[in-house]
């Protein structure tokens, strides 16, 4: 995998994101320990790395990985705050998405469901699945990071939870 910087087809694909400058609060926000641009960035070159491997729309997943998390947390001052947010975050992103950049209806998608099975918005498309994986993925990795082995823990014993729900 390139470095994100030096893909020139990726940065033409999601230029017009990076040069807004309402997208660009994003790295004044702190998400997983970094800034929620940084998260965006790598969630959404990795989705596009894995989309155009499989011969998926990697244009969608380029832009929408990259909205996926577009909301200012202007409104989560306390932590019943900041978990709510975890439900209704990919709405406001979608919304936020639509009405700077004008977004379709995979894109839409897309942020819609990045946090299933956390919320209950199943992904309909292939090109949703690889950024809903990307971002558990990368959020994962960034988690455990800033929490260790307390991260590693609680995952699992979310994972053990999830598998026993689906039997
Ligand atoms: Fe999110
Ligand atoms: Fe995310």
């Amino acid at each position: 995998m390139k470095h994100l910087y030096n893909d020139r087809e990726y940065l033409e694909i999601v230029g017009q994101v990076l040069d807004n400058e309402e997208f660009n609060k994003l790295k004044l926000i702190e998400h997983h320990g970094i800034s929620r641009y940084e998260h965006s960035l790598k969630v959404s070159y990795y989705a596009y790395c894995i989309a155009k491997s499989l011969k998926l729309d990697y244009v969608e997943v380029a832009r929408a990985g990259l909205l996926h998390d577009f909301f200012l947390s202007d409104d989560e001052r306390t932590s019943k705050d900041r978990f709510l947010s975890t439900f209704t975050h990919p709405k406001k992103a979608v919304m936020n998405a639509d009405r700077v950049f004008g977004i379709s209806q995979r894109e839409a998608d897309i942020i819609k469901s990045h946090m299933f099975p956390i919320n209950l918005t199943v992904p309909k498309y292939a090109e949703s699945w690889v950024v809903n994986f990307s971002d558990k993925v990368i959020g994962a990795y960034e988690l455990s990071r800033k929490f260790g082995y307390r991260f590693s823990y609680l995952l699992n014993l979310y994972l053990i939870f999830l598998f026993n729900a689906m039997k």
